[in-house]
């Protein structure tokens, strides 16, 4: 049997920490698409085309090194703008959502483009100031030299590029359930997530 959840939304709303959590609730498989993105943008660090990066991008790829850190993730939303590179990652998202068991991904398009039909779809947010002290604990934990103005400035403006792009831009399904973590807990915020994905899951699952 399948069955898709999609969950979207901007940077460091609790799209992650949510997605993982409903995989381990429900045994199904996630896959955080951000991370695709993110293996296209650093390979442009080294000067690789973007598109050509994405046309070849491996799975193992994704597991390689650190993807998180502040510079991929603006390398990430600047390659994410371009059409070609988007679309040569559709098929491994699509094959990825349709596997047996159930599955989770989390990104910016999916409810909208890339599992219209998913049966749940969340549209995470918070405000930018939550987000970016989210962000700046993160990146802090892992030893990274930031301070709170920039993390901020930087959610702020891969938001902006990631809401106005073109092709694929991050906005909510029309049929998306929204979910604000500004001021909830994680144990709150995945309660709240566990219970709209219980909602739809079929009785014989
Ligand atoms: O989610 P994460 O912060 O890892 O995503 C990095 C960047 O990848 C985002 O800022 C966005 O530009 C892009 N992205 C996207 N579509 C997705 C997932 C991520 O455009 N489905």
């Amino acid at each position: 049997m399948r069955f898709t959840v999609a969950i979207d939304g901007p940077a460091a709303a609790g799209k992650g920490t949510i997605s993982k959590g409903i995989a381990e609730r429900f045994g199904f498989s996630h896959l955080d698409t951000g991370l695709l993105y993110r293996a296209v943008g650093r390979r442009t660090l080294d000067g690789t085309p973007a598109a050509e990066a994405a046309k070849a991008l491996k799975a193992e790829e994704l597991e390689q090194g650190d993807l998180r850190t502040a510079e991929i993730a603006q390398a990430a939303s600047k390659v994410a703008v371009i059409p070609e590179v988007r679309s040569a990652l559709v098929d491994f998202q699509r094959a990825f959502a349709f596997r047996a068991g159930g599955a989770v991904l989390d990104g910016r398009d999916i409810g909208t483009v890339i599992c219209p039909k998913a049966e749940v779809k969340l549209f995470v947010t918070a405000s930018a100031k939550v987000r970016a002290e989210r962000r700046f604990l993160e990146l802090k934990a892992k030893g990274a030299d930031v301070t709170r103005d920039q993390v901020l400035t930087d959610v702020k403006e891969r938001d902006a590029r990631d809401a106005q792009r073109s092709t694929a831009p991050m906005k909510p399904a029309k049929d998306a359930s929204m979910l604000d973590t500004s001021s909830l807990s994680i144990e709150e915020a995945l309660a709240q997530a566990v219970a709209i994905v219980e909602r739809k899951l079929p009785t014989d699952w």
